[in-house]
C-alpha cells in the first residue's frame, strides 16, 4: 500500500494522507540552523546543536505521537469551526490534503470548508532562521472572515533541563513583543547572548506567549481556548511556558489568496551589546530588526527559496545516472545524496528516533558519512576529516565520539571500540581520491587535541594501522576492544548491572576476544594506505602495510578466520568462536563475510564465493540481509548488549541496513551483479513504497534497520534517516555496481551490472571535469573495453584531461 508518490521533476515526495503509519520526516536547514519536519507539520528546530540551543519543544514518545511543531490553525469565523491545515494538532478531517517534501523544504497543504491553506517551510540560505510562508485562498462564492493563528512553544535552551529540570524552568520564561515579533530570551538577561524570535507579516490581531493562557487550562494544542473563541488574549508570559502566537483576522473575498509569512529565527548579540538601552534587561534589536525586515517586508522570501533549489541543483548535478531501473535513479540522483547530506550535517543527532540530547558525532560514523557526500561538499569533508584526526589518541585509536561545538573527544564515552581509527583511513583515501588534495596528508594535526604534538595527516593514518597491529589476539587476529562496528558486541564488557552502559563498562583486560570482522577491515584500509603510498613513492609504507595485509589476509583465510562454509565472526573473552558451525545461535555473522571478502580474503580459492552463498542461504530475507543467525534467544553475558535484544531487532538478527551494502560491494567482487543488485533493490526504500503498511517508515530514504524474520514484525523499518546506511548504500551502487569510482589520477569505470541490464549512461564531475560515460553490455561478463574521447585506453581509467578541457566523454564496453 502506498501513502503517496515521488514526484522526480519536481524532487519531491508527495504525501497524499496525513495519518501515515508513522512519521514521515524532512530536514530544513544545511548550515548552522536545523528542523525536522514531519508530514503533519511536527518536529523542532534547533541551532547547531539539538541539545544545546534547541528553539522550540517537540514531545518525544508522546500520545498521540509526533507532537509538537509549527502549527497554523484556521478559524472560519462565521461556522466559528477551527481546523489545522496540517491536520495535526486539532486533526479535524481535511480535504484534499498534500504534503510535498523537497531538497530543503516542505510545504503543506489542504482544504476544508472552501478555505485552502497550504504553507511552504524552509530556511533561507545564510540565515539563522525559518520561513513559513502561508497561503490561503478564499473558493467559496462569497466572502470568507477567517482568523488565522501562527504558532510555536519555545524550549529553554538545554533540550535535556527543558524536559526535566521544572523547579527552575516555571520561574525563567522571558518574552518581550514589539509589533508583529515576539521576542523569547528566556536566561538572556544573565548568560545567554542569544534568543528566539517568531515574527509575522501581517498586521495582528492579537497574540499569546503564555501557554496556558493561550491553550486553556487542562486543554492542549488540540483545543487551544483561544482559537476556540477566536480571540488571543496578549498574554506575556513570566515564567511557566513560553510560547509565540500570532493571530492575524482577514475577510477574503471570493477567489481571493492572501499571503502570510511567519519567521522563526535564532540571534546572537555580542555581549557587550546585548542590551537596548544598556543596562536595562531589553534585547537590543539593532542586528535582528533589519534581517526581520528583509524577509517580512521586502520580498526577499522567494529569492531565497529560489536560491535553495539553485544550491541543490548545484550539488545534485554533480552526479547523475540514466539506468533500466527507476528506483535506482530517484535514490541515486535524488534521495540517497539528499540523505547523504543530511547524515553529513546531523550525524545520529536529531531524528524521529534520535532525540537530540544524546551523544556528539561518532568517530566511525562520520568517517563512514563521509564517503556519501565527499563529492558534494570536499572542502566540508576536509574540515571534518582534520577535526576527527585532531581527536585521535597518540596511540592511533580513536574518541568514540567528539562534540561539534567544543571539537573535543568525549570523555564520558571514552575509546577503544578497535575499528574506530581504521575508518579514518578509508575517509582520508577517499576524499583523496576524490579532490587530488595530496596536501592534506601534509596537514599538521595534533593528537588528543594537544598543542605540540603536531604530526602530519599521513602519520595519524599510519598510527591507525599500527593500532590494529600493536593489539593482536591469541590468534594475531586484531583485538576487539569494547566493541567493533557492532556496538553491541560487547565482549569484554560482562555487565550483570540493569541499566549500565555495554558502551562504556569493561570489566575484562580485553587481551583475548578478537574480531575478524576488524581483520577485514584492516585489510582493506590497509590497501587503500598501499595505493595511496605508490602515489607518494613511499617504498616503506607500500612494502610494510603489503606485507601485514598479506599476513592477515592469510590469517582470515586459515583456520582461524575460515569456518568451512562461511568467516568466523569474532572471539569471546574465552577464546571461543563467535559465527561459527559449532555455535548453538549466532552461527553466521554478515560482518566477517563482507569485510573479510572487501578486505581481499578468498577471492582467489572460492572462499568468498562459498561464503556469499552462505549467506544468501542463512541470513538473507525478502527484505533484506539479517546480521546473524540463528538470533540469540536468551542473555549471553559474555557476548554484550547484542544479546539484550529479543530476536529479528537491532543488532540481534535485524536487517541492519548498514550492512547490507557491504555485501553488495563483496557480491561485484566476485563478479555477481545480480546478487549485488538484488540485494540492493531489497532494502531501497523506493521500491518498498508498495509495501509501505509493513515498511511503515519513510520510502524515500533508508532506516537504520527492518525487523529481521525472526522479529513478529518482519520488514518493519525503524530509526529512519540518521545512519550509516546512507553513505554505505550510495557506494555499494555507485562505485561498486554502476563501477564510477574517483581514482588518484582519474574515473575508473568497473561496472558489475545485472545481466538483464544493457547498460546505463551517467554524467559525473570530478575535480571540475564533467565526465558523460555511456556503458554498454556486449557480452554477460564483466570486462571492461573503455573509449575515451574516442581513444581506446587501456586498463579502466579514464584519466584527468592534461589541456585543461573540462568534459570528457567515455564509452565503457562491458563483455
Ligand atoms: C549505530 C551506531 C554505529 C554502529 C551501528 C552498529 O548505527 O551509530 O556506530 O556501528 O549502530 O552497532
Ligand atoms: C545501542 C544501539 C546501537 C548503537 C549504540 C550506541 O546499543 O543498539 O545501534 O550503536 O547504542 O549508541
Amino acid at each position: 500500500m502506498r501513502y503517496g508518490y515521488f514526484d522526480d521533476p519536481a524532487r519531491e515526495y508527495v504525501i497524499e494522507r496525513p495519518d501515515t503509519p508513522l512519521p514521515w520526516f524532512n530536514y530544513l536547514g544545511s548550515e548552522g540552523y536545523f528542523g525536522l519536519i514531519s508530514n503533519t507539520a511536527g518536529g523542532y528546530s534547533f541551532y547547531k546543536d539539538a541539545r544545546l540551543r534547541r528553539i522550540t519543544r517537540y514531545r518525544y514518545n508522546n500520545v498521540p505521537f509526533d507532537f509538537g511543531g509549527r502549527y497554523i490553525y484556521v478559524r472560519d469565523n462565521d461556522s466559528q469551526e477551527f481546523w489545522s491545515p496540517s491536520w495535526q494538532p486539532v486533526r479535524t478531517p481535511v480535504d484534499d490534503y498534500t504534503c510535498r517534501h523537497g531538497m530543503g523544504y516542505t510545504i503543506i497543504g489542504s482544504s476544508r470548508a472552501g478555505l485552502r491553506t497550504e504553507t511552504r517551510y524552509f530556511v533561507p540560505p545564510g540565515e539563522t532562521m525559518e520561513i513559513w510562508d502561508v497561503t490561503v485562498t478564499n473558493q467559496r462564492d462569497t466572502a470568507a472572515d477567517v482568523s488565522l493563528f501562527g504558532s510555536v512553544e519555545f524550549a529553554l535552551w538545554d533540550a535535556q533541563d527543558d524536559m526535566t529540570n521544572f523547579q527552575r524552568n516555571f520561574n525563567t520564561g522571558e518574552v518581550e513583543v514589539e509589533g508583529s515579533t515576539i521576542y523569547h530570551k528566556t536566561e538572556y538577561r544573565e548568560r545567554r547572548d542569544h534568543f528566539a524570535y517568531f515574527a509575522c507579516s501581517a498586521d495582528t490581531a492579537g497574540f499569546d506567549t503564555q501557554r496556558e493562557a493561550f491553550l486553556g487550562a487542562y486543554r492542549g494544542w488540540d483545543s487551544p481556548r483561544a482559537v476556540a473563541e477566536g480571540r488571543a488574549t496578549n498574554s506575556v508570559a513570566h515564567g511557566w511556558s513560553p510560547v509565540g502566537v500570532h493571530q492575524v483576522d482577514a475577510v477574503l473575498a471570493a477567489g481571493e489568496t492572501r499571503r502570510i509569512v511567519f519567521l522563526l529565527g535564532y540571534a546572537e548579540n555580542p555581549r557587550d551589546a546585548k542590551f537596548d538601552p544598556p543596562g536595562s534587561t531589553t534585547i537590543n534589536k539593532r542586528r535582528v530588526r533589519p534581517v526581520i525586515d528583509r524577509y517580512l517586508n521586502g520580498g526577499a522570501v522567494d529569492e531565497a527559496f529560489a536560491e535553495t533549489g539553485r544550491r541543490w541543483d548545484e550539488l545534485l548535478g554533480l552526479f547523475h545516472v540514466d539506468t533500466p531501473d527507476h528506483d535506482t535513479n530517484r535514490m541515486v540522483n535524488i534521495w540517497n545524496a539528499y540523505q547523504n547530506m543530511v547524515t553529513f550535517n546531523l550525524s545520529r543527532s536529531a531524528s524521529f528516533f534520535e532525540s537530540g540530547v544524546g551523544r556528539g558525532l561518532g568517530f566511525r560514523d562520520s568517517t563512514q558519512d563521509l564517503l556519501g557526500f565527499v563529492h558534494m561538499a570536499p572542502e566540508r569533508a576536509r574540515e571534518r576529516v582534520l577535526d576527527l584526526a585532531a581527536t585521535q589518541l597518540s596511540d592511533g585509536g580513536a574518541y568514540h565520539q567528539y562534540q561539534p561545538l567544543t571539537k573535543r573527544g568525549n570523555d564520558a564515552v571514552g575509546s577503544n571500540f578497535n575499528d574506530d581509527p581504521l575508518w579514518l583511513v578509508l575517509a582520508v583515501v577517499a576524499y583523496v581520491r576524490e579532490t587530488g588534495d595530496f596536501g592534506i596528508l601534509d596537514e599538521m594535526v595534533v593528537y588528543e587535541n594537544t598543542p605540540g604534538t603536531e604530526r602530519p595527516l599521513l602519520d595519524h593514518l599510519e598510527r591507525s594501522l599500527n593500532f590494529t597491529l600493536d593489539r593482536l589476539g591469541p590468534h594475531q587476529l586484531p583485538l576487539i576492544g569494547r566493541a567493533d562496528w557492532n556496538d553491541c558486541l560487547n565482549l569484554n564488557c560482562f555487565s550483570e548491572e540493569s541499566g549500565e552502559s555495554f558502551q562504556t563498562t569493561t570489566s575484562q583486560d580485553g587481551k583475548v576476544a578478537e574480531s575478524v570482522m576488524i581483520a577485514g577491515l584492516f585489510c582493506a584500509a590497509a590497501a587503500e594506505m598501499v595505493d595511496l603510498a605508490a602515489q607518494l613513492d613511499r617504498t616503506d609504507l607500500t612494502e610494510k602495510y603489503g606485507g601485514e595485509r598479506a599476513a592477515m589476509l592469510a590469517r582470515i583465510e586459515s583456520p582461524a578466520g575460515w569456518d568451512g562454509e562461511w568467516f568466523i565472526r569474532a572471539y569471546d573473552h574465552f577464546g571461543n568462536k563467535i559465527g561459527s558451525a559449532d555455535c548453538e545461535e549466532g552461527k553466521i555473522f554478515i560482518e566477517s563475510q563482507g569485510w573479510s571478502i572487501i578486505g581481499g580474503a578468498g577471492l582467489d580459492n572460492g572462499k568468498a564465493e562459498r561464503a556469499l552463498a552462505s549467506v544468501a542461504e542463512h541470513l538473507a530475507t525478502d527484505h533484506g540481509i539479517v546480521v546473524n543467525q540463528p538470533a540469540y534467544t536468551s542473555y549471553h553475558l559474555e557476548l554484550g548488549e547484542i544479546s539484550t535484544y529479543p530476536p529479528g531487532y537491532k543488532e540481534n538478527a535485524s536487517i541492519f541496513c548498514h550492512s547490507n551494502p557491504w555485501i553488495m560491494v563483496a557480491e561485484t567482487l566476485v563478479g555477481n551483479g545480480d546478487r549485488a543488485f538484488d540485494y540492493y533493490k531489497r532494502i531501497c526504500p523506493a521500491a518498498r513504497e508498495d509495501i509501505g503498511e509493513v515498511h511503515r517508515a519513510e520510502p524515500y530514504i533508508y532506516a537504520q534497520t527492518i525487523a529481521g524474520k525472526d522479529a513478529p514484525t518482519h520488514g518493519e523499518a525503524k530509526n529512519s534517516w540518521l545512519t550509516g546506511t546512507a553513505a554505505w548504500n550510495y557506494v555499494a551502487i555507485t562505485q561498486a555496481i554502476l563501477g564510477i569510482r574517483p581514482a588518484f589520477n582519474g574515473l575508473d569505470i568497473r561496472p558489475v551490472l545485472p545481466k538483464a541490464w544493457d547498460g546505463y549512461t551517467a554524467s559525473r564531475k570530478l575535480r571540475g571535469v564533467t565526465f558523460d560515460i555511456t556503458v554498454k553490455r556486449a557480452g554477460t561478463g564483466n570486462s571492461v573495453a573503455l573509449v575515451v574521447d574516442g581513444t581506446p585506453v587501456d586498463g579502466s581509467v579514464a584519466p584527468m584531461p592534461e589541456d585543461g578541457r573540462d568534459q570528457v566523454t567515455i564509452v565503457a564496453t562491458v563483455s
